[in-house]
């Protein structure tokens, strides 16, 4: 089905602005604050043969497909996954309302996402300030982070990061979020090789042990430790770190890619986004952290303070490090900052699959559809403005940040190589592209990329496998991630109505998207 306004969409205005984009959408918080935290709780270097397999077998798969498909859906006039799946499968008349997951899942994101965003502006504010700067000891710093997170102050800094965002997305693709991304991505990495010199060359911070120096903290995650490698959960967590962090499998990539002319590349392009993420998360968001907070805490420790909270070690540890060196505001300044904009060149990408579909499918003017979206989505992250100490945002993250980047991952790879047909795939990928893949790559995205989702998704269904006391094939749903979650046994009894009422609300959100979807085919269809 082509959209009346194939012809009247926006396009990028140049291939390095396309590519940063990507890439900054990639490059957020997971990056910085996600990353660390989860290789520290898996053991360092145990975390990181897993984390690059899934890399290969499905982060730079994944990604490629969403540009491929991005590209295919935006020549007829649909930059989201309900048109561009229809478009991929036109038989099938229910798979549009699959792609109802890539709208649903980047708007549950946004909901917390630019919530946390704000409390960065917050920081890097208050790390200039002398009430900040006089804090010099780990409870004076956890104090401050309490403090901060039942002050009206954060209300502000949430109003000022969601309209920083809003006047980004109004702007425009090329206008608003190329132009963004072609001066905050540079000054972004800048500030990250500062702040990576300025860690590495620190020595012991821990007096008791001197011998806890941060190139020791480099050690720690990057010498392999095969002895973890049994564990299925440091393969579930990495393989998810990987979606989250590449920003794949969660609908906005393709948004993006809707945007290319049909002869542009999307091999070398998409390859390149991923490696610049990978630069920033390996290199940079690995040897700041982790380096600093090894230093100060020891091996032993950072596990402990990444086990409590995954933003203790870039709220608590290292405010508390910047404090307590000369010039500390000012590195406590960079860092926040680095931060923030990581996060806004995220979240804007994270809204624009919702602006898009209103622009395509209901002919909605952009400024229309950009405020309309705002007002929306304004309400919509209120839950965890105010609930979060009810665990309203694991409850989001896990919904829209882990669950569905894995189910959407696994239909786009299936509905690619399967439906569209590997072969169709594989030129449609290749059509304007500056390199060609290696033959093995069509065997990865046809069998390895979509077994290995069926598998992650089934270790989130069922838990099974072999267990001498149970059986040779033993299946128990009772273990699992899932049922865990939809029975509420790990939620304390008074979180149990917030979590509820955030549940009925993203029900509610996903059947309105749902309806939409046939509204606007439906019409589509009358004319
Ligand atoms: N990819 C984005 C991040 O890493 C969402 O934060």
């Amino acid at each position: 089905m082509v959209n009346n306004n194939a012809k009247n969409r926006e396009s990028w205005g140049s291939r390095l602005g396309i590519i940063l984009a990507v890439a900054g959408s990639a490059v957020g918080l997971g990056n910085f604050l996600r990353f660390p935290g989860l290789a520290a709780r898996n053991g360092g270097g145990a975390f990181m043969i897993p984390y690059i397999i899934a890399l290969l077998i499905l982060g730079i798969p994944l990604m490629w497909i969403e540009w491929t498909i991005g590209r295919f859906g935006g020549g007829f006039g649909h930059g989201t996954a309900p048109g561009i799946f229809h478009n991929m499968w036109t038989k099938n008349r229910f798979i549009k309302y699959f792609g109802v997951i890539g709208i649903f899942g980047p708007i549950v994101i946004l909901m917390y996402y630019t919530y946390i965003e704000s409390w960065l502006l917050g920081y890097a504010f208050y790390s200039i300030t002398p009430q900040y700067s006089a804090l010099s000891t780990t409870e004076q710093v956890a104090g401050f982070f309490s403090y901060y997170l039942n002050s009206n102050a954060r209300y502000i800094f949430f109003v000022i990061t969601f309209v920083i965002n809003i006047v980004i997305i109004y702007f425009g693709i090329k206008k608003g979020i190329e132009k963004f991304c072609n001066w905050a991505m540079p000054v972004l990495f800048i500030l990250a090789i500062f702040l990576l010199i300025r860690v590495l060359t620190l020595g012991p911070l821990n007096v008791s042990n001197p011998d806890w120096t941060p190139i020791k903290g480099l050690n720690y995650l990057w010498k392999p430790d095969f002895t973890k490698l049994k564990d299925a959960k440091v393969w579930l967590d990495a393989a998810g770190q990987i979606f989250f962090t590449l920003s794949v499998g969660i609908g906005v990539i393709l948004t993006y890619a809707s945007y290319l002319k049909k002869q542009d590349d999307v091999i070398l392009s998409g390859l390149t986004s991923s490696a610049t993420n990978e630069f920033a998360e390996v290199i940079l968001g690995g040897s700041i952290i982790i380096p600093a907070a090894f230093a100060f805490l020891g091996p032993e420790n950072i596990v402990n303070v990444v086990n409590s909270s995954v933003f203790s070690l870039g709220f608590i540890t290292m405010p508390m490090i910047f404090n307590n060196i000369t010039f500390g505001n000012v590195f406590a300044f960079m860092w926040f900052i680095l931060l923030f904009l990581a996060g806004v060149t995220s979240s804007v990408s994270l809204a624009q699959p919702a602006v898009t579909f209103l622009e395509d499918e209901f002919d909605i003017p952009k400024n229309n559809a950009v405020i309309s979206f705002a007002t929306i989505t304004f309400l919509f992250c209120l839950p965890s403005v105010f609930l979060m100490n009810y665990g309203v945002v694991d409850e989001l993250d896990f919904w829209g940040g882990t669950f569905s980047l894995v189910l959407f991952g696994c239909i786009e790879s299936i509905l690619f190589s399967w439906i569209f047909g590997i072969d169709r795939a594989w030129d449609e990928m290749h059509t304007g592209a500056d390199i060609r893949l290696p033959k093995i790559y069509k065997f990865i995205i046809k069998y390895v990329t979509p077994v290995v989702l069926i598998i992650i998704l089934g270790s989130y269904l069922f838990q099974g496998g072999i267990n001498f006391n149970k059986g040779f094939l033993w299946f128990d749903v009772r273990q699992t991630n899932i049922y865990k979650v939809i029975t509420l046994v790990e939620v304390p009894k008074e979180n149990i109505s917030a979590i509820l009422f955030t549940r009925i609300y993203l029900l509610t959100i996903f059947v309105i998207l749902a309806v939409m979807v046939r509204e606007a085919w439906k019409k589509r269809r009358k004319n």
